[in-house]
């Protein structure tokens, strides 16, 4: 089984990014131990990151038909996107929004997700170790399903 674990914007900078709100590890260590989360539960983890909003809606089109599940960082992209909204509408697999950080806290910009209305579970505050959470909770859920 498939999982696409997909980034937005600005992602590709955690490690160095805000580290006060971000933590330090980097997204190729995070990518690291979903990979190697995924495997244990025997899932296939792609784990991908772009700053381009057409790139993740193909990514998105891609999962289908070809992922069980996405897990979706979209990052800014959370608060602005239609197109990533709608094409989250069109994967019928499982979706999990998830944030390193609790957008609610924060500023009030953020408090808007174009994500959520189109996604199964939304997962955020976790800090980094949320990416692995969730793989584990998403291999028991399928495994149920
Ligand atoms: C984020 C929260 C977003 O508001 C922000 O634009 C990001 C990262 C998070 O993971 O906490 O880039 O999605």
């Amino acid at each position: 089984m498939k999982v696409f674990v997909i980034n937005g914007p600005n992602l590709n900078l955690l490690g160095t990014r805000e580290p006060e709100i971000y933590g330090t590890e980097t997204l190729e260590d995070i990518a690291d131990r979903c990979q190697t989360r995924g495997a244990a539960y025997g899932l296939d983890v792609v784990f991908l990151q772009s700053n381009y909003e057409g790139e993740i809606v193909e990514w998105i089109q891609e999962a289908i038909g070809t992922a069980e599940a996405i897990v979706i960082n979209a990052a800014a992209y959370t608060h602005t996107s239609v197109a990533i909204h709608d094409a989250l509408k069109s994967f019928a697999g499982l979706k999990v929004e998830l944030h390193i950080s609790n957008p609610h806290l924060r500023d009030a910009f953020r408090r808007v997700s174009y994500v959520s209305p189109a996604v199964d579970a939304v997962i955020a505050g976790l800090g980094a170790g949320g990416y692995e959470l969730v793989i584990s909770m998403l291999a028991e859920v399928l495994r149920t399903t």
